[in-house]
C-alpha cells in the first residue's frame, strides 16, 4: 500500500518516504494517508500522490483539478473526445467520474530534473551466455529489417556535407517527423506489451501456487503503463490511419503470443531481450534528441508539449516535444536497467529490488542494471530506510 501511495520519481528516498512523515503532517494529509491504507478510495490515493508530487500547490486546486480531471475523461470508454469517438464508436458521453476528484488514475508519475534526464548514456550490454546472445541477436534483427522496410539508412555524417535536409530525408538519412511519428508510435504500441504479460504471468503464479510474488508484478506494470503512456502522448500528435492500425493489431497479435511463450518457459531470457529491445529505444530516442537539436527536425522546432505529457512528466506548463522526448529517453533507460537487472535475478526466489525505489538517473543512465549481489545490498539498504523512517514516525507520533 505504500508503494500506491507514493510518486515514482527518479530522486531515490522520494518513492519511499512520503507516507510515513504525512502521518505525522496535517490532519487532511493524515486522512489522505488513512483513505490510502484503509479504503477503497483510489482517487484519493491518487490525490494523495498528485500533490505531494510537486512543491507548487496549483495541482491542488479545484480549477487544476477539474482540467486534469477533463483531460483524462478523454479516455473514458463512450467518450466523445474526437480522439476515442473513432475507437469506440458510442454516440453519447458517460461522465462517471464527479469533478471534484481528479482523473489522475495513473500508477505513477516520472519526474527528471533537467540534470537527470541529461545524463543518459547509450550503453550496450556484452552477451555472456547463449541466451543472452540470441536475445541480442533477435533485437538487432527485428531493427535492421525495421529500417530497411521504412528505408531508414541512419548515419552520423551525410556524405557530401552541403546535403539539405530535404537531399537527406530522400536518401533516406534523415526521417520525417512524419515518420518519426509512424516510427514512435509502431514500437511503443509494442513496446506495452512485454511488461503486462509479465505481470500477468507472475500474477497467475501467484494465485494459483497460493504464495506472494516478490514485488515484481508491480514494476512489471509500471513498465507497461509507461509504454503506453508513451504511445498516448504521440497519439495526441499524430493520429494514425486505418492501415497503420491494422499492422499494430497484427504485431500485437503475434507479439503478445510469443512474448508470452518465451516468458513461461524463461522470465530471464524474456527479460534480457526486454532489456535489449530498450537499448534500443534509448539509442533511438537520444538520434531523435540529436536530430531535433540540430535544427534537422524543422518541423518541431520550439513544437509545444501537449497537456497529457505535460501532466504525466510534470513539465513546465510552456514545455516543449524536446522536454517530452527527453522524458520519454529517461523512461526508456529506467527499462533498459530494470529489466537487465531483473535478467540477472532468479524469478523464482529473489526479490525485485525496485518494489520500493528505484536509483536515480544518474545510475540507470550511465549503468546497465545490478548484479545479483548488488541487487540483494540494495533490497537491505531498502530494508533499512524503511525501518529508520518507521522509528522516526514513531518517535514523532509519541511526541
Ligand atoms: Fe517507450
Ligand atoms: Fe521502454
Amino acid at each position: 500500500m505504500l508503494r500506491t501511495a507514493v510518486v515514482k520519481t527518479s530522486r531515490p528516498a522520494f518513492r519511499l518516504g512520503l507516507v510515513a512523515p504525512c502521518l505525522a503532517a496535517s490532519p487532511p494529509c493524515l486522512r489522505s494517508a488513512f483513505l490510502v491504507v484503509g479504503t477503497s478510495a483510489a482517487p484519493a490515493a491518487r490525490h494523495l500522490s498528485t500533490s505531494s508530487a510537486r512543491s507548487n500547490d496549483d495541482l491542488t486546486s479545484r480549477s487544476a483539478i477539474h482540467a486534469a480531471t477533463e483531460k483524462h475523461k478523454q479516455d473514458l470508454p463512450g467518450s466523445s473526445s474526437s480522439a476515442t469517438s473513432l475507437i469506440t464508436k458510442q454516440s453519447h458521453t458517460v461522465h462517471t467520474i464527479p469533478d471534484t476528484i481528479q482523473g489522475d488514475w495513473v500508477l505513477f508519475h516520472p519526474v527528471y530534473s533537467k540534470d537527470e534526464m541529461t545524463s543518459v548514456e547509450v550503453l550496450h550490454r556484452v552477451p555472456t551466455t547463449f541466451s543472452d546472445s540470441l536475445a541480442h541477436w533477435l533485437v538487432k534483427t527485428a531493427r535492421t529489417i525495421f529500417d530497411w522496410v521504412v528505408g531508414y539508412k541512419h548515419i552520423e555524417t551525410p556524405p557530401t556535407p552541403d546535403m539539405t535536409i530535404e537531399q537527406l530525408r530522400k536518401a533516406g538519412y534523415l526521417l520525417t517527423e512524419k515518420q518519426w511519428l509512424d516510427r514512435i508510435l509502431f514500437l511503443e504500441s509494442i513496446a506495452g506489451v512485454p511488461g503486462m504479460v509479465a505481470a500477468t504471468l507472475r500474477h497467475l503464479t501467484s494465485l494459483r501456487l497460493m504464495r506472494r510474488d516478490k514485488g515484481w508484478i508491480h514494476t512489471c506494470l509500471e513498465e507497461a503503463e509507461n509504454e503506453r503512456m508513451h504511445l498516448m502522448t504521440f497519439m495526441h500528435i499524430r493520429k494514425p490511419g486505418m492501415f497503420f492500425r491494422l499492422l499494430v493489431l497484427g504485431a500485437q497479435g503475434v507479439f503478445y503470443n510469443l512474448f508470452f511463450l518465451v516468458y513461461t518457459v524463461s522470465p530471464r531470457s524474456a527479460h534480457r531481450f526486454v532489456g535489449y529491445l530498450e537499448e534500443e529505444a534509448v539509442v533511438t530516442y537520444t538520434r531523435c534528441i540529436h536530430d531535433l537539436e540540430a535544427g534537422k527536425i524543422p518541423e518541431w522546432t520550439d513544437f509545444p508539449a501537449p497537456e497529457i505529457a505535460i501532466d504525466y512528466w510534470r513539465l513546465q506548463p510552456n514545455a516543449k516535444l524536446l522536454d517530452v522526448i527527453y522524458a520519454v529517453r529517461s523512461d526508456e533507460t529506467t527499462h533498459r536497467f530494470v529489466n537487465h537487472t531483473l535478467a540477472n535475478l532468479n524469478s523464482d526466489t529473489d526479490v525485485n529490488p525496485f518494489a520500493l525505489r528505484e536509483p536515480d538517473m544518474h545510475v540507470k543512465g550511465k549503468t546497465l542494471g545490478f548484479e545479483r549481489s548488488e541487487s540483494e545490498e540494495y533490497v537491505k539498504e531498502s530494508r533499512e530506510i524503511i525501518e529508520k523512517h518507521a522509528h522516526e514516525v514513531q518517535a514523532e507520533v509519541k511526541v
